[in-house]
Parts: C-alpha cells; structure tokens; sequence
C-alpha cells in the first residue's frame, strides 16, 4: 500500500501518530517520526526499523517545520505524504482562557500544518509538472488531524477555533493542489483512547519549552461522551489510524477536500 512511499507523521512518537506509523511502516513506506519529546521520538523510531527516522522538536517553532522537511529530504530523498497530527489541549471556559493559551492552540494545530506544507510543496505539489508532460499520475497525500471539537465544545475555545482553522486549512489545500493530484484532507476524532482522553489526574503532561501541561479530561466528561456514542465506546488508537493510513492509500485517490469523522457515530458541536 505504500510501497516507496515516504511520510512525515508529526506527532508520531506515541498515540494515534504511532499508530498511523505503524500502517505505513507495515504497507511497505518510511516514515519520519516527529514529536516534541526526543527520547520518545528516537524509542518509536527505533521500534519502528529501519525505514523509520526520528526528527525531535517543537513544530509550533520557528523554523522547525523547515527543518522537519529538511531532515526527511536528508533521510528519505523524497517526500509523498504528510500527517499533522501532533497536539495536545489546554482547557479553558472562555472567561479565564488567557492569550497564551489561545494562542498555543493556533500555533500547533494549525500554524504548524501550514508551515510544514509550505515547506513541503516543492516535494509534494512540484513533481506533478513533469508527471503530467510524461501523462502519468502520481498521487501524494495530506491528512489534516482534526477534531469533532471543531464544531464547538464547551470548554476548548482555542482547541476548537485551531481544529477549525485546520479544516479551512484542508478544503483551501484541495483545491489549490488538487491539480497537482495531491489529496488533502482532515479527519476529526470524537473520543480516541489515549493520554490526551484519559481521566485527568496531573500526573500525564506534555512539556511545551518551558511550560509543563497536564492533559486528560474530568473523569464526568468522559462518562458523558462515552453514553453518547453510538458504537458504544471510545475509538483505539489503531481505529483512528486506519481512518487516516486509507486517506494516505491509493484507495483515497479520487478523494479530496474531505473532513472525515471518526467518532463511533458520536456527534459534537452546534448544527446548522
Ligand atoms: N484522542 C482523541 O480523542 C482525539 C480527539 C480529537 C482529536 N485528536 C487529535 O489527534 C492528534 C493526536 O493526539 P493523540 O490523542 O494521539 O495524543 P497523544 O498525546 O497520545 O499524542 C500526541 C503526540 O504529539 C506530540 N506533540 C504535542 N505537541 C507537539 C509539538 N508542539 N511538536 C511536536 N510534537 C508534539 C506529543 O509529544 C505526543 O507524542 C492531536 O492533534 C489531537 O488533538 C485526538
């Protein structure tokens, strides 16, 4: 499924991206593992094999999306596939979320991915040139990690405005890019069990440069959520990545500009 292909996965050192990784790996691809946490990018990237690479480092900085790109160019020589996946939340009703907070949601859920394909799009949209004076398609891939939070959750005004942007982001890319054949698109998680869902003690933190940020959600939402999902439970990760790997897949080809939920038939947010 993806033989010679090579992706950069951000967020890949645990969760859903590792998971997304280990389908790519398995369909025959390479993958560069990007995340925050080093010691946890180079264990994944070890456990991965040798078709796997580690890029350690915050992608909501400055200049690390370049640098992500760089270092698979480096590793892999080439670039077909891009999964912006890596985040995390910080919750907040609005009237105590403060403009750091805001804006840390922004930076690395949609700031980021719009780095990152920027810096992509000589490897991505570029070759389509010449393929297309030898008549030949060659489809390359982008998937969007959103959330059902994009469509308004109490508490995650700025994880919601951010997973939102994203989505513009995905529907503005497919167009752009589609005559280019490179399929953009989002999913959007309800309820995936990993650090991020599971019941908020303190103790699991994600460290954002000087900043320590405990993740997980109160135990009661939780519950909530859980009675409201039609297939009865939260997704795994390996559920989630299947969502993604088939819009990574040659069986995602005629696809494009999509936001494809993955919540077990849970519905979040405001309707029209
Ligand atoms: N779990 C869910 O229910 C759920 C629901 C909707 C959306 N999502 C989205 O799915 C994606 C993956 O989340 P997950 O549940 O697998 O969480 P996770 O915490 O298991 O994995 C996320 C990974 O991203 C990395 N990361 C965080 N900030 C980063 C940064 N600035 N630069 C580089 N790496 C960074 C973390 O170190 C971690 O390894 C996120 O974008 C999240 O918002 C998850």
């Amino acid at each position: 499924m993806f033989q010679d292909k090579v992706a950069i996965i951000t967020g890949a050192a645990r969760g859903i991206g590792r998971a997304t990784a280990e389908l790519v790996i398995q369909g025959g691809g390479k993958v560069v593992v990007s995340d925050i946490d080093p010691d946890a990018a180079e264990q994944a990237a070890r456990e991965l094999g040798a078709n796997a690479a580690a890029h350690a480092g915050d992608i909501a900085k400055d200049g690390a999306p370049e640098a992500l790109v760089a270092t698979t160019i480096d590793a892999f020589g080439q670039l077909d596939i891009v999964v912006n996946n890596a985040g995390y939340t910080v919750d907040s009703p609005i009237h105590k979320l403060s403009d750091g907070d805001f804006q840390a949601m922004l930076d690395v859920h949609t700031v980021a991915p719009f780095r990152i394909l920027r810096a992509a799009a000589p490897y991505l949209r570029d070759p389509a040139k010449q393929e297309r004076e030898e008549g030949r398609e060659v489809f390359r891939k982008v998937v969007n990690v959103a959330s059902l939070a994009a469509y308004g959750n109490a508490g995650q005004a700025n994880y919601s405005s951010a997973k939102a942007g994203v989505i513009g982001l995905t529907k503005t890319l497919a167009k752009e890019w589609g005559p280019f054949k490179v399929n953009v698109n989002a999913v959007a998680f309800g309820l995936i069990d990993t650090r991020l869902t599971q019941a908020k003690t303190g103790d699991t933190t994600v460290k954002v440069g000087e900043r320590t940020v405990a993740v997980g959600i109160p135990e009661k939402a939780r519950t909530m959520m859980g009675a409201m999902i039609p297939l009865g439970r939260g997704g795994t990760a390996e559920e989630a990545a299947g969502a993604i790997a088939f819009l990574c897949s040659p069986w995602s080809d005629y696809v494009t500009g999509q936001v494809l939920n993955v919540s077990g038939g849970l519905a979040l947010g405001m309707t029209a």
